[in-house]
Formats: C-alpha cells, sequence, structure tokens
C-alpha cells in the first residue's frame, strides 16, 4: 500500500509508459479498452498531449488530450483519463484534468471538450466539479445502446 501523505506528480508520457498505461486503460475498461498501439500513438505522436501522474514512483493515471484547430478558434478534446481503480477518489483525477487544462491553455485553446457514457457517475461528477456543461448528447457513441454527453468549459 502507498502512504496516504504522498503527493503525486504530474509529468509527460514516455514510451516506456506503454506496459503500464495499457495495464490501467483494461483496468478501467475491460474489453473496451484502447488496444496498445491507441495509446502508443497517445504518446508518441506530436499531436497528442499524454500526461501521467505517479505516486512513489509508480504510475497511477494517465490522460491524452489534442488540439482542434476551427479556423482560429482552437479547443482541447480530452480523448481519456484513467486512475488506477487502487487510487481513486484522492484528486488524481482532478489533478491530471488541471493539469492537461493547463497544456491546452498554454497551447492556444479557449475551450476544452470531453466525452463520458451517459451512466458513467464518477466521470460526470469530475467533470460537473470543474466547470464542464453538458452540450449535447451523442447516440449510440460508446456502441448500441451507449449514449455519450458531451461536455465543455471556456479555458
Ligand atoms: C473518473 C475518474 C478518472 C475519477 O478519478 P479520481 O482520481 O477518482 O477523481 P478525484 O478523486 O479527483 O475526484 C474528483 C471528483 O469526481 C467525482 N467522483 C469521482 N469518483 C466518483 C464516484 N465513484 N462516484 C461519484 N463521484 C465521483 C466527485 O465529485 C469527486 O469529488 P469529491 O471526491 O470531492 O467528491 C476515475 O473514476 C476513473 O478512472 N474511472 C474509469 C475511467 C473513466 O471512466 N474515465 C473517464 C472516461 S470519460
Amino acid at each position: 500500500m502507498f502512504d496516504k501523505s504522498s503527493r503525486p506528480i504530474v509529468r509527460r508520457a514516455e514510451v516506456s509508459d506503454l506496459a503500464r498505461l495499457y495495464e490501467i486503460e483494461v483496468k478501467c475498461f475491460r474489453e473496451d479498452a484502447f488496444p496498445p498501439s491507441y495509446i502508443m500513438k497517445f504518446i508518441r505522436s506530436p499531436q497528442y498531449m499524454t500526461l501521467v501522474a505517479v505516486l512513489e514512483d509508480k504510475v497511477v493515471g494517465f490522460v491524452a488530450a489534442a488540439l482542434e484547430h476551427f479556423g482560429d478558434y482552437c479547443v482541447g478534446h480530452v480523448y481519456s483519463i484513467d486512475v488506477d481503480p487502487e487510487y481513486r477518489r484522492r484528486g488524481i483525477g482532478s489533478l491530471l484534468l488541471k493539469s492537461i487544462e493547463e497544456d491546452l491553455r498554454a497551447a492556444g485553446a479557449k475551450a476544452c471538450y470531453l466525452e463520458a457514457q451517459k451512466d458513467n457517475v464518477a466521470a460526470i461528477n469530475l467533470y460537473l466539479k470543474h466547470g464542464y456543461k453538458v452540450v449535447g448528447t451523442i447516440r449510440n457513441y460508446y456502441g448500441v445502446g451507449k449514449d455519450g454527453l458531451k461536455l465543455m468549459r471556456e479555458l
């Protein structure tokens, strides 16, 4: 177990994190997990920003996002935010979200959006707590009968 008083740090994801990020992704989403090739793209492709949270030298969560340009207007899109179940409810998801928002803002994003499955109470509460508003519903976004909510906030 970890010392409850330890504080996580956030750093950019590295190729050597791949196996651990995939392990966390599978713990979070089982058969719906992104495959390793997708996670590798998050880490290596310059179009993505991927951050990891590290607690006592162990990667315990990650977030992946990208910038999208609409003419002069630039927004951030958060693709995934995952925290290892053993390390939840101690502010790590919030830290990752705030950190990626800072990076997106620094890169020129004026707003940030993301999607969550309609019944994903933990994720939706996390986003609402951080100022996101529901701006739409996306039918079958996560598969047949699995609708998504789109949430957005100004940065
Ligand atoms: C969503 C997730 C990233 C939250 O990570 P976390 O480290 O537990 O989040 P935090 O500790 O920062 O919690 C922040 C807020 O989120 C909400 N929240 C988090 N977990 C919750 C839960 N199980 N039930 C209800 N609200 C929850 C609460 O409002 C919480 O604030 P509080 O602790 O003051 O009540 C984590 O549950 C997770 O990895 N889930 C699986 C992957 C996933 O669904 N990702 C989102 C894809 S859209």
